[in-house]
């Protein structure tokens, strides 16, 4: 009797730990923004680009982050200066890095700027389920997931200066992942409205992606321009 009462005592104290830690962690974030950026429309507008020592990037999507976000649409950011950038722990993945997660800002530069500026705002913020390796390798593993510029070529979409309907972007890549994208537009150097950054959403483990549990107010028109690179 006195022992199933201790044990009965133990098993509250357990179950009162696991909710307070679920309630924290839950607090930390509450799903991710996976951002994949047009490097024609990094480009062509006023601020223009510059490209990567290592070369032209291929004429793709590539990634911007893994953003940790809030359901009310607010995200935590600089999360713990004392786990900063380190390269070396990202060595095995350079070459996929320089492919699928190019720089392109000026002056020209090898990309650790970029992934170390990613690292320390954003990554940070979800190192309580993914460290440095994983939180790099997790948004190239995502970024495989779903082809955006096939999706959108399959949908007769294609970065050619032509304008197209924000409702048949977001539905070519709808049909290819399953799930409503957030589209961002910028403006080129004549003040087009176009299509430079698509948002899809993973859940806080990183492992799959859902339905947007917030979406930013749209500002593209009801045309957007996709420009070639
Ligand atoms: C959004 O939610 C987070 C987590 O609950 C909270 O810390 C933050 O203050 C909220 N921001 C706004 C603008 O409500
Ligand atoms: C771009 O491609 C679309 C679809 O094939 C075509 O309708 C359009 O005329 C092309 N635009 C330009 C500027 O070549
Ligand atoms: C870009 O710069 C040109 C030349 O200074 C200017 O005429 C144009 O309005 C600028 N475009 C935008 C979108 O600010």
């Amino acid at each position: 009797m006195k022992m199933q009462s201790n044990n009965h005592f133990l098993l509250i104290k357990l179950l009162t730990l696991h909710y307070l830690l679920v309630l924290s962690a839950s607090q930390d974030f509450d799903f991710f923004y996976l951002v994949q950026q047009w490097p024609g429309s990094y480009c062509d507008t006023n601020s223009s680009c510059c490209y990567p020592t290592t070369g032209k990037p291929k004429a793709e999507f590539g990634i911007h982050g893994l953003w940790p976000n809030w359901n009310n649409g607010s995200y935590p950011s600089d999360c713990d200066s004392s786990n900063p950038f380190d390269a070396s722990e990202i060595s095995d993945l350079m070459s996929q890095m320089e492919s699928e997660w190019p720089t392109l800002s000026c002056p020209s530069n090898d990309g650790l700027k970029f992934w170390g500026h990613e690292w320390n705002k954003h990554g940070t913020c979800s190192e309580s389920v993914l460290d440095q390796h994983e939180y790099f390798s997790t948004t190239l593993n995502l970024k495989t997931e779903i082809n955006l510029l096939g999706a959108l070529e399959d949908a007769g979409i294609h970065p050619n200066g032509s304008e197209y309907s924000l409702t048949s972007i977001r539905d070519a890549i709808k049909v290819a992942s399953g799930y409503t994208p957030y589209i961002e537009c910028n403006k080129d150097s004549s003040g087009n409205s176009q299509l430079y950054q698509i948002y899809l959403c993973v859940d806080s483990l990183g492992s799959c992606f859902i339905e947007c549990p917030f979406v930013p107010g749209e500002r593209c028109g009801a045309s957007t321009k996709f420009p070639s690179f």
